[in-house]
């Protein structure tokens, strides 16, 4: 049996803050076009393999060509097929810490090794750092989500810009699950000037849509002809895709929910600015990254208010997803609360 890093799935019992998923309802609309839609669809034949609607649709919204996009199960299954396609036994993914904890568990299952680089304290790291290292460690790939979970900084263009070209000749993976709620140019500019370049995506975040598990590759055309070319077929469903395909052709509804999370990120990190008891790194996501040396405490008055957090054990941090305005009047109340309080042995 192979030592695998199990990845533990979120509680769903509760005000639900923990796994960076949307709060609001999904528009009336969208459902009602999408149970429309399922009539219409030819459940008892094999969905379309070369996913055409759907890759038509996400090209228009990104403004990528349909032979530059793959789209999987969920971005977690399309980071595994990467790691998989590049790494074997023994084989360096090098990557952040802290960043998303898949990559951990798909390096397990293709027993490759992961190698660390740290981030600083305020989300920032040292790109030239990071190269050097990496280099020292012999990595084979580097994968990272941009901005990062779980801090939710944003590394500007020119830095990705840096990293992809001083790793040419070995695959850079820039994971942007959360890159929509960001104010920043998207890794996939750089698509047409760097062929060792992979881009993830996913309907996940900033489209609502957690129970659809739909993600997306993006590379050049030529990647994409052999990774397409050993992938397993009919990967995702006819239902994903169809729902997924209308939700695309509605964008604006993604965009205003995007606005709105932005505004009440704007909102509550104004609101947590003067805190003493805890500090929190400014994000370019649907979450908010915070540490406190008295984390027991706050995670027990969350657990009061029926709120459930992402809790990082082992570590001071923790992280809230963004959810409705009065979830968000919740959190900010308990934090108060948390702030009011004598700090522990006092
Ligand atoms: C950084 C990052 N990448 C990828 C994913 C996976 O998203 P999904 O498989 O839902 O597309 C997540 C989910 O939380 C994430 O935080």
């Amino acid at each position: 049996m192979k030592d695998i890093q199990i990845y533990e799935t979120a509680v769903q019992e509760g005000i639900l803050l923990n796994a960076n998923e949307r709060s609001q309802p999904l528009s009336e609309s969208f459902l009602k076009e999408v149970s429309e839609a399922v009539m219409t669809l030819t459940l008892n034949r094999y969905p379309d393999n070369d996913q055409r609607e759907l890759l038509q649709a996400y090209a228009q919204v990104t403004g990528t060509r349909e032979e530059m996009l793959l789209a999987g199960n969920g971005s977690d299954q399309i980071l595994g097929y990467l790691i998989g396609t590049f790494l074997n036994r023994g084989k360096v993914l090098y990557t952040f810490d802290p960043d998303f904890s898949m990559y951990d568990y798909y390096a397990g299952t293709y027993e490759a090794t992961v190698r660390k680089f740290d981030i600083n304290a305020d989300g920032s790291l040292d790109i030239g750092q990071f190269i050097e290292n990496g280099r020292k460690e012999n990595a084979a790939m580097v994968l990272f989500s941009n901005p990062n979970n779980p801090s939710g900084h944003c590394l500007g263009i020119d830095e990705i810009e840096h990293i992809v070209s001083s790793f040419a000749d070995i695959p850079v993976c820039v994971d942007e699950a959360y890159i929509e709620f960001a104010d920043a140019e998207s890794t996939v500019s750089l698509l047409d000037r760097y062929d060792n370049l992979y881009v993830t995506r996913t309907l996940s975040k900033a489209y609502g849509l957690a129970g659809l598990r739909v993600g997306f590759l993006i590379s050049s055309p030529g990647n994409m002809e052999k990774l397409k070319a050993a992938y397993v077929p009919y990967t995702l469903n006819a239902f994903s895709m169809k729902a997924a395909a209308i939700a695309l052709s509605h964008h604006d509804e993604a965009e205003a929910y995007i606005a709105g999370i932005r505004s009440e990120r704007k909102r509550m990190l104004e609101a947590l600015q003067e805190s003493r008891r805890a500090c929190y790194i400014p994000s370019a996501t649907n979450f908010i990254y915070g540490m406190s040396s008295d984390k027991a405490r706050l995670t027990e008055l969350f657990e009061k208010e029926g709120i459930v957090i992402r809790d990082y054990r082992n570590s001071d941090s923790f992280r809230i997803t963004i959810g409705t305005g009065e979830e968000n009047d919740l959190v900010l109340k308990v934090l108060k609360t948390f702030e009011e309080e004598k700090p522990c042995g006092q």
